[in-house]
């Protein structure tokens, strides 16, 4: 009872459980002007086999994608590809999905950023598809106090990083807490990815954090990014930008392994939690 409640309410973030439902999902946004990103939900896989498994589903989903002559990337999170089991072994996995990409029209192989402990494999491993595959990027967490640092080694790598704030509970030592600060030092990391020529992407829902982007692209106009947001997440705010000329892509998760994701985005909002417990409660 309790987790078909949950499942009910985790689809609000997620297209469904299917490929065929993240497709649709695509096919809806571009429909309205919005590109997509594909995500197969999986985090923390431990065995090989099912490993094996995500990488041909991610391969598939190219072939999906294709057929379907849908707009839309695809982004793969570490640990659903080895980096918990074995560094090199997840850098195999993450070349097969690259090169499958490229046969796919040279199509973009995004890499999701986890945790902490996560961090700097997950950078070197990023760099290793980059050498291999210029179409690729990496997300990059504004809440982490090591992030400028980052930046300053992967731009000049002509690194394509995705910002973002960062949603996982780390430890205060490696991040700041306070959204003020996190706020901040999202936009001094938006102006360092103005101030060169690689390909971004500013991926928040947050007025602040876009303002601050659209005021550099004044600035700036051959600036070359898009902006990024999540399924169910300020759906208007999305149109309303195309409208205003901007490239706005949706990133949309499906499959089954539903829970985590969903987790994250329940306590991104406090009348998220509300609303959950409030439907938990009534039955
Ligand atoms: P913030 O959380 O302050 O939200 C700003 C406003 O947006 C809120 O006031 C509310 O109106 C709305 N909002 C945000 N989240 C909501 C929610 N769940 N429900 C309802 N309203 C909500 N993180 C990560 O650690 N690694 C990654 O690889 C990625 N990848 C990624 C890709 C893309 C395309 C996006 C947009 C985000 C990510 N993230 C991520 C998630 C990111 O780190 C962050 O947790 C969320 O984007 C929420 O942060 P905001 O910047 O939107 O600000």
């Amino acid at each position: 009872m309790a987790s078909s409640l949950l499942l009910r309410f985790a689809r609000h973030w997620i297209a469904g459980e299917t490929a065929e439902s993240g497709i649709e999902r695509v096919k809806h946004e571009n429909s309205l002007g919005i590109l997509g990103i594909l995500n197969l939900l999986g985090e923390e896989i431990k065995s090989n086999d099912e490993v094996a498994k995500t990488v041909n589903e991610y391969k598939k989903l190219l072939n999906m994608i294709s057929d379907a002559k849908v707009k839309s990337q695809i982004s793969v999170k570490p640990t659903q590809v080895g980096l918990n089991s074995d560094f090199d072994y997840c850098v195999s996995n993450y070349l097969e999905i690259a090169e499958s990409c490229m046969s796919h029209d040279n199509n973009w192989l995004w890499v999701d950023m986890e945790n902490a402990p996560y961090t700097e494999q997950t950078i070197q491993l990023y760099l290793k598809v980059l050498e291999k595959y210029p179409n690729a990027g990496i997300a990059i967490q504004a809440y982490m106090k090591r992030s400028e640092e980052d930046l300053e080694r992967l731009l000049p790598k002509g690194a394509k990083v995705r910002l973002v704030k960062g949603a996982y509970n780390e430890p205060t030592d490696v991040v700041f807490r306070h959204k003020d600060e996190i706020k901040k030092n999202f936009a001094r990391l938006t102006d360092m990815l103005f101030a060169q020529q690689n390909f971004f992407a500013i991926a928040t829902h947050d007025d602040y954090c876009i303002n601050h982007a659209k005021d550099l692209k004044k600035r700036t106009p051959g600036a070359s990014f898009e902006f990024e947001m999540l399924l169910g997440v300020r759906d208007n705010l999305k149109a309303q930008m195309v409208s205003e000329g901007y490239q706005v892509r949706e990133y949309v998760p499906y499959g089954p392994e539903w829970l985590p994701y969903s987790m994250r985005r329940m306590r991104e909002k406090k009348s998220n939690i509300l609303l959950l417990g409030r439907s938990l409660f009534s039955g």
